[in-house]
């Protein structure tokens, strides 16, 4: 029986064997894909289904067969012998069950708990991607809908840095256009020494806005002088400049603020970035002759849309679908990325849909799917109050991002203090795990449903500490941290000097479930679905549960053993919050 290392993945590897074993069954098929997926416990851990498809090719051909469950057998006795696998079965027509080693499912456990999680990392072919998410526009409202941008991009860009790929975590932020000539030209009337005007001058930003635009409407010389600043500010006048990177300023802290509380890292390369690069790709795709004169406009048609893609207004202006095909060309030519990601409402679908169809034409992208270089829009749902209408406060105004951040972590501050955690922790212990406990609320509800979903948003049912909640799993995992606490024994010790085994049902239950992290992750990953990983993480505390309430840990005979299980779920449920965005808690 030949060693066999467990790379990270369980299905993969299986996969390998039954494609030897593909080759040696039907060696004039040599192109035949090994189709192995994870099965219904009664038959076994995966199956291969790979029987009636290659039957179906070689029937004439090969007498020695006389049906699918023969070419079962034959995939099945043609196998190379491996350490992985306890034993094969055939049923109906052809699928051949695997049954794991628990010997090797134990021992790949024990080898992740000292090599570290890490070694379980996904492998993807790509080595860069760049993830535009939150992207909020200057001086308008930073909305829920840039929250769920801001946490579903966060977690794609860190299932992607877990599987070592670089990422450019980029923020569109919206910095440019025909807004900023009424804000400049508003800043100048309002503060005569603009030079001086700090945030506290302006206070809200959004209000400053509103009043901005007001004016612009009712005021036709005022209007009129917004026009000429637009011009102005985009030929380069010093003075207009200056006033313009003063309201991003503005803007840009309080993004930040929401980003600090959240913990997301970005870096900010808005649409004005772009801007001086337009002219150059639109001139090259002229000349490639995408770009037609329609209308007064410049445009681009798109096959399959009844509209096309305007690249140039009539006013000569550029606008977010220039800003859009200048960014795509930016992020494969200069930034060599091979996956980019979008991750906005489901709103812009038709948007990105046709620049990347321009970009396919235009030859940055390959035609075919699936191929890399490839971008991919991210689309999710609205984010719905208790009365099914989108998410607002009670004045109707749009919920500042920060109060509604504040108020979870408030929520959960509140019940720390009931439960009577005031008494026996720190202040900061108090701190930190209402802000975990808080933002991972806020984080998990919105991970959790498929993206596309619209989402209700409700305080009391995602600070609840039953159900599929983050609460929830993150006492799961404090309790699992405090078992071993309690135990008073060295986890990093019997790591070493342990051996872990799989020996009850539910212990190789849970075992199974560990080893098929990474196999998820990296379907979460591919298809762009945090979902999947949330629904991992709760199987996996359920798992957890079953195991600790029918096999008794501490002071029994397998108490090492178990103590290294409960170790692996609590390793394997913290990455699954890292990749989640939510900071874990230890103890409650
Ligand atoms: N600023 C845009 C909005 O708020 C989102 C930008 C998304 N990214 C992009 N490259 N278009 O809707």
């Amino acid at each position: 029986v030949t060693d066999e290392e467990f790379t990270g993945n369980v299905k993969a590897q299986l996969a390998k064997l039954f494609g030897l074993s593909l080759k040696l069954t039907a060696p004039e098929e040599p192109d035949v894909e090994p189709l192995v997926a994870a099965c219904t416990a009664k038959f076994g851990d995966y199956q291969c289904n790979n029987a009636m498809s290659l039957w179906a090719k070689i029937k004439g051909k090969r007498t020695q067969f006389r049906g699918p469950p023969a070419v079962g057998e034959a995939i099945k006795n043609n196998l190379p012998p491996s350490e992985m696998i306890e034993s094969c079965s055939i049923a109906g027509p052809g699928f051949v069950n695997v049954v794991l080693s628990k010997n090797w499912m134990a021992k790949s456990i024990q080898k992740m708990l000292i090599d570290g999680i890490d070694s379980w990392a996904p492998k993807l072919s790509i080595k860069r991607a760049v993830v535009d998410f939150s992207s909020p526009n200057i001086a308008k409202e930073m909305h829920v809908g840039h929250l769920r941008s801001t946490i579903i991009g966060d977690s794609l860009a860190r299932m992607l840095e877990f599987s070592k790929v670089e990422v450019l975590r980029r923020n569109h932020v919206g910095d440019w256009g025909t807004q900023f000539g009424m804000l400049i030209e508003f800043l100048f009337e309002k503060f005569p020494n603009y030079e001086d005007v700090n945030e506290k001058a302006i206070g809200d930003l959004q209000a400053f806005y509103k009043e901005s635009k007001q004016r612009f409407d009712a005021d036709p010389d005022f209007k009129e002088r917004a026009q000429r600043a637009v011009v102005r500010l985009q030929g380069g006048e010093d003075r207009y400049r200056r006033a313009w990177a003063q309201i991003c300023e503005i803007s840009r802290n309080e993004f930040q603020r929401v980003y600090q509380r959240l913990g997301v890292h970005l870096e900010e390369k808005g649409e004005s970035f772009y801007n001086p690069y337009i002219p150059g790709v639109l001139k090259a795709l002229t000349e490639q002759g995408l770009v037609e004169e329609s209308q007064g406009c410049q445009v681009i048609f798109i096959d399959g849309f009844n509209i096309p893609l305007i690249v140039v207004k009539s006013d000569g202006g550029y606008n977010y679908a220039s800003t859009d095909m200048t960014a795509i060309w930016y992020r494969l030519n200069e930034e060599r990325a091979e996956w980019i990601i979008y991750v906005t409402d489901v709103g812009q679908q038709q948007h990105f849909a046709m620049v990347f169809k321009a970009a396919q034409r235009a030859g940055w992208l390959p035609v075919v799917d699936r191929s890399y270089p490839k971008a991919s829009h991210v689309g999710f749902g609205l984010v719905l109050g208790d009365d099914g209408k989108r998410f607002r406060t009670r004045s109707s105004e749009v919920v500042r991002l920060v109060d509604l951040l504040d108020e979870a972590k408030a929520r959960s501050k509140k019940e720390l203090i009931d439960r009577g955690k005031g008494q026996e922790w720190t202040e900061e212990d108090i701190e930190q795990t209402a802000e975990a406990v808080g933002y991972g609320a806020v984080k998990y509800a919105d991970l959790k449903n498929n993206r596309l979903t619209n989402y209700t948003f409700n305080y009391d049912q995602m600070l609840n500490d039953k159900g599929n909640t983050a609460v929830y799993l993150l006492y799961a995992h404090a309790r699992i941290c405090s078992i071993i606490r309690k135990s008073g024994k060295d986890i990093e010790e019997l790591k070493k000097t342990g051996t872990l085994v799989l020996d009850h049902v539910d212990e190789r239950v849970l075992g199974l479930h560990l080893l098929q992290f990474a196999e998820v992750v990296e379907e979460a990953c591919m298809n762009l679905l945090p979902n999947v990983l949330c629904e991992y993480l709760y199987n996996l505390s359920e798992k957890f549960s079953t195991f600790y309430q029918q096999c008794k840990v501490v002071g029994s005979e397998e108490e090492t053993s178990r103590l290294l299980l409960c170790e692996a779920t609590a390793v394997v449920m913290r990455k699954c919050f890292y990749l989640l965005g939510i900071t874990p808690i230890y103890k409650i």
